[in-house]
């Protein structure tokens, strides 16, 4: 008994819960995932997996990504880096709804399946299905010789190392890097992304762990603010365009892990109806950084706060704007949209792990949920 808590001990490696380990790994496993793979100073970036099929994917009439839970969410985050860089439109599908509902797909679609565990049923089930309509099968996993590597025709892993918390952090951050590194690939194969933007990017992405790590820095800041809103019953998170789905995800965390109420929006759509449950209690946490979106997720703002709503934000460093009107702000540095979900999710972890840690609940095996979901 006392020496496997001793060897828990050592596994966290210092840290309270492996959530927290693995949030703070993020920096390092970010680079392990694109060490070798992605060269800027040469302009070079290359996935052993894909250099076969990128003819596959350029003539593709549809990319179709499936997966779960968190994974999900990278997905709907590679949906908008691939549209906007690569022009090849992409849907994105719980594969527990894709498997059962009749899909057309054929040879001309390339799917790409995304899971940390590379063992989720419902992932493994719509991947078969996908492969017996002919189509060409991609997959991106984290855990190396798991069932989904092996069923899929090709892909890349992620490095994350071994995520043990239930809530998953270091492999959505990774899974988004070698989805950006895929689309910046192909984008450059196909022509639709000039040189200096293609430089640009890759640039960027060799910054991203630099700019985690800084992201990080903020957690004191962050443990605070939790202490004021551990005691609210629901929560609302908010983004738009590449921070839709951050806000999805920051609203998943914290459910998960603290079993607070929390719904993820697009900034816009809440007045089509979540701006009903708006008034003093109700925290807010909306994604602003300098963005095409910023104004308009200002007037955002300013609308929650017409109705008392309590305003968390996510900004820029070294913004001013939302600074005065936000109740609360938890700064990232800039990076170009397209990558900001790489930082922008940062903050939103560690907001659910200190409110969680500080109402007492099990962070790292929290009720009713699984690591890896095995059944239908
Ligand atoms: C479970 C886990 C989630 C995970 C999801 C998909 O629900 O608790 O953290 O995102 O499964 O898992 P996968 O291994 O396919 O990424």
């Amino acid at each position: 008994q006392e020496l496997q808590m001793n060897l828990e001990q050592i596994e966290k490696g210092g840290y309270e819960h492996f959530m927290l380990k693995e949030i703070f790994e993020q920096p390092s496993v970010i680079k392990d995932t694109y060490r070798g793979r992605l060269l800027a100073d040469r302009g070079i970036v290359r996935l052993g997996g894909l250099e076969d099929y990128i003819e596959k994917f350029i003539n593709a009439d549809r990319i179709i990504i499936v997966a779960c839970g968190t994974s999900w969410h990278a997905g709907l985050v590679a949906e908008y880096i691939f549209e906007d860089l690569v022009r090849i439109p992409v849907e994105v599908e719980y594969a527990s709804e894709f498997r059962y509902r009749n899909p057309i797909i054929s040879e001309k679609d390339v799917v790409i399946a995304i899971s940390q565990s590379g063992e989720t049923a419902d992932t493994l089930a719509a991947i078969k299905l996908a492969k017996s309509k002919g189509a060409f099968v991609y997959g991106v996993c984290n855990v190396v010789g798991s069932t989904i590597s092996r069923e899929t025709h090709s892909g890349t892993y992620t490095h994350a190392g071994p995520e043990i918390g239930v809530a998953s952090t270091k492999a959505f951050t990774t899974q988004i890097t070698v989805l950006a590194m895929m689309a910046l690939r192909l984008a450059k194969a196909k022509g639709t992304i000039s040189q200096s933007d293609f430089m640009l990017y890759l640039r960027e992405l060799e910054l991203i762990p630099n700019h985690v790590e800084e992201a990080l820095k903020t957690d004191d800041k962050i443990a605070e603010i939790s202490a004021v809103f551990k005691d609210a019953r629901n929560f609302l998170y908010l983004g738009r365009g590449y921070n839709f789905p951050v806000a999805l995800e920051g609203a998943l965390k914290l459910k998960e892990i603290s079993y607070i109420h929390a719904e993820g929006y697009p900034a816009a759509e809440m007045k089509h109806g979540p701006i009903a449950l708006i008034d003093e209690h109700m925290p807010v946490v909306v994604i602003a950084i300098k963005s095409d979106h910023y104004d308009k997720v200002v007037s955002n703002i300013q609308e929650i706060k017409a109705r008392k709503g309590k305003i968390i934000a996510v900004v820029s460093k070294g913004d001013t704007a939302v600074r005065e009107l936000a109740d609360y702000v938890m700064e990232v540095p800039h990076t170009p949209e397209a990558l900001s979900p790489l930082v922008t999710t940062i903050p939103l972890q560690l907001l659910s792990y200190h409110i969680a840690v500080m109402l007492g609940r099990n962070v790292d095996q929290p009720r009713n949920l699984a690591k890896s979901v095995t059944v239908e």
